[in-house]
């Protein structure tokens, strides 16, 4: 059996899978997967068989990069992709890239839900000759073990939020008032909970006054983030910041914060920090429920595409790629600058 008849085989046996099983990837995940006739119909010998193996639909900025990707790596671009959402689940990342070594593709995208633990499929991968692009998050592996990363630098994000914090409350004239702090940490063990946190610790540690009540996962979401911050707000009466490690969990906290009868924002009496800068934070801000999100860029795909090509022309890419990366804040034209955002 050839590569292609391999994919379309195994398409083929995924699309009776979710028949028999009477529901599809997108009613569990919220995601498309291409249906077995797509496999069947897009594949072409000229196409560059790319697997990627994303973490999950657990955030806005999660969809806009699947978008991102999905939207670059297409037949008419010289791709053929089987996309596999894991469900924020390693074991399913795992699945999915011993799936795409016994399809042939030609190279691996996988961004890791956690940074360990992947030394053991990675060098599957190699062994079987694919080379894999580590996009969004880090795997703590031999760097022989993968092409290239683009991402973002998730501790300079950390830091820029540290900062922005100081610089804030010098202008409310707080600069030496006790500051009580709780973080809202994305999945933990993940580049992006690693490197925000590292990086706000930094700042943290010039400042005595600033107290950190307490650091808990909420995983990323808005349901756990709302959960989470309920629970602080019952331990803690004096929470003055709330640093959440992207938006979808600040959305939550807020839900949390007006249930609890206090208010947040510019104008309440609770500071919000996120991270991402997906569009709903813009509203977030413009309505005055948040402060700031410091941007993480989602839009890999197009560098992807580029770097995909450059490899398929046997020529040599940075290992590390960075994407570029600002902050939006209330001080700011909110609504002329967002007329310049794609997601
Ligand atoms: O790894 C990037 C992070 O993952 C984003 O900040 C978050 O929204 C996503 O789930």
């Amino acid at each position: 059996m050839n590569r292609i008849q391999k994919i379309t085989g195994l398409a083929a046996a995924l699309g009776t899978f979710l028949l028999l099983a009477g529901c599809g990837a997108k009613e569990q995940s919220g995601q498309e997967t291409p249906t077995a006739r797509q496999f069947e119909t897009e594949m072409d010998e000229n196409l560059i068989a790319v697997g990627f193996s994303q973490v999950g639909a657990e955030s806005d900025w999660r969809a806009a990069n699947t978008e991102s990707i999905q939207s670059a790596l297409t037949p008419e671009n010289g791709f053929y992709l089987i996309y596999e959402d894991a469900q924020q689940k390693q074991e399913n990342q795992f699945k999915a890239i011993r799936n795409f070594i016994l399809q042939e593709v030609d190279y691996i995208v996988l961004s890791p839900i956690v940074e360990t633990g992947w030394d053991t499929v990675l060098q599957e991968a190699k062994d079987a000759g694919i080379p894999v692009i580590l996009v969004d998050r880090m795997a703590q592996v031999d760097e022989e073990l993968y092409a290239c990363w683009i991402g973002a630098d998730f501790e300079s994000e950390g830091r820029r939020a540290g900062e922005w914090l100081e610089q804030y409350l010098k202008e409310q004239g707080r600069a030496d008032e006790e500051i009580h702090i709780v973080t809202l940490q994305g999945t933990l063990d993940s580049s992006a909970q690693l490197g925000r946190t590292k990086g706000f610790a930094e700042v943290m540690r010039k400042h005595d006054n600033w107290d950190m009540l307490e650091m808990r996962d909420a995983d990323f979401t808005q349901a756990k983030g709302q959960e989470v911050m309920e629970a602080l707000l019952q331990k803690y009466d004096d929470i003055d910041v709330v640093v959440s490690e992207n938006d979808n969990m600040a959305f939550g906290a807020v839900d949390a914060i007006h249930e609890a009868g206090r208010s947040c924002g510019p104008d309440g009496d609770i500071t919000i920090l996120s991270f991402d800068a997906v569009n709903a934070a813009f509203d977030a801000m413009l309505s005055g429920e948040i402060n700031v999100s410091f941007e993480c860029n989602p839009l890999h795909g197009p560098k992807l595409q580029e770097i995909i090509h450059a490899l398929n022309d046997g020529k040599s890419v940075d290992k590390i790629q960075y994407m570029e990366e600002t902050y939006f804040d209330t001080s700011m034209d909110l609504e002329e600058l967002r007329k310049t955002r794609a997601y």
